[in-house]
């Protein structure tokens, strides 16, 4: 078992199969984004080899990340690698939605149940103007289908001051009809400077005393080491939750380790990386006595881990999530 220097158990890794995307988000890049060389990406086998080595440690979940992960070509046969190795019992996958549509059967023979989609707005307007490209369309296929072949849906939302707060209601009212899980994100400083961020207006509380004023709202029990906090509305075939993702509430129970596509491994989304799995495997040196040194620095919470790391922002798409 991998566990930290505050006795957590790690069984959870993130793993971005690609910096690049087909959208801009403000809140998570600059409009001119500067893509790493493909020669620097972990290669398929490397990913392969760096997750039966997690796995043997004990992770036993994966989550697919990007970038957006469906613009790394050969993404499914990856996936089915990945399915493959002992230990893995549960991939999961993070998308935009935009060229997601026609893997999903893929998907579904593969056994992937959980699939995240990201989307800030159900206005195709204002999809344009968060993501910098007119793409709507694309993503609501994706959610149709997603649906139709009955697959494990959340939304995620990044909740924006002065952009998208409006729409709070109309999100949690897709979950009459849907059955969906809307999860509020607060707004991180991952921007890789794509526009200022000074702290948020709109924190966990704010979002769900605004849900308050027009539903009433019951708690659900949270899985155990679950970011958001979950909520049923009565009548909602779907439900809706909130993720403290700034104000960082649930790191006592964090159980991740995030990987980007270079293989930069980060033991808090907050902190500095704390070694490249990439060069450890291209120079032949053993990875788990690595991580598990990682592990012993890591620091307590978010707050602390921010303290460590100093320069700019990076972007979401660097980080993988
Ligand atoms: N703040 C909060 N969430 C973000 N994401 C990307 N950038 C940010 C940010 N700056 C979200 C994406 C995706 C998830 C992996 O992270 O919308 O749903
Ligand atoms: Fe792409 Fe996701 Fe970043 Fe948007 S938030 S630009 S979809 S990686």
């Amino acid at each position: 078992m991998l566990t930290d220097a505050h006795h957590r158990i790690i069984d959870y890794v993130r793993l971005s199969v690609t910096d690049r995307c087909n959208l801009r988000c403000t809140y998570c890049m600059p409009e001119h984004m500067r893509f790493v060389k493909s020669s620097a990406l972990l290669t398929d086998a490397e990913i392969v080899t760096l997750l039966e080595t997690l796995a043997s440690a004990g992770i036993s979940k994966v989550r697919i990340t990007g970038g957006e992960p469906f613009l790394r070509p050969g993404l499914i046969p990856l996936l089915a690698s990945i399915k493959a190795i002992a230990g893995i019992q549960q991939i999961a996958i993070t998308t935009n939605g935009v060229l997601t549509h026609r893997y999903i059967p893929d998907l579904k023979a593969l056994g992937i149940t959980h699939v995240n989609l990201s989307l800030d707005t159900l206005q195709p307007q204002r999809f344009h103007q968060i993501t910098r490209r007119d793409r709507f369309a694309a993503v609501m296929q994706t959610l149709d289908s997603l649906l139709a072949h009955q697959l494990q849906v959340k939304i995620n939302v990044v909740v924006m001051d002065q952009v998208n707060t409006d729409e709070l209601v109309p999100f949690a009212a897709l979950t009459r009809e849907l059955p969906v899980s809307v999860r509020f994100i607060e707004e991180m400083p991952f921007n890789g400077q794509g526009h200022a961020f000074s702290g948020i207006n709109w924190n966990y509380e704010t979002i769900l005393d605004t849900l308050r004023e027009r539903y009433t709202l019951h708690k659900l029990p949270d899985a155990p080491h679950s970011t958001a906090l979950n909520y049923s509305i009565p009548g909602h075939a779907g439900n809706i939750g909130v993720i403290p993702a700034y104000s960082r509430t649930f790191c006592g129970t964090c159980n991740r380790l995030r990987i980007s596509a270079t293989g930069s491994v980060k033991t808090c989304l907050y902190g500095p990386d704390a070694l490249n799995a990439r060069d450890l495997m291209r120079s032949g040196e053993a990875l788990l006595p690595a991580i598990q040194q990682a592990l012993h620095h890591r620091a307590a919470n978010g707050f602390a881990a921010e303290r460590l790391h100093a320069g700019t922002p990076e972007s979401m798409s660097v980080i993988g999530g």
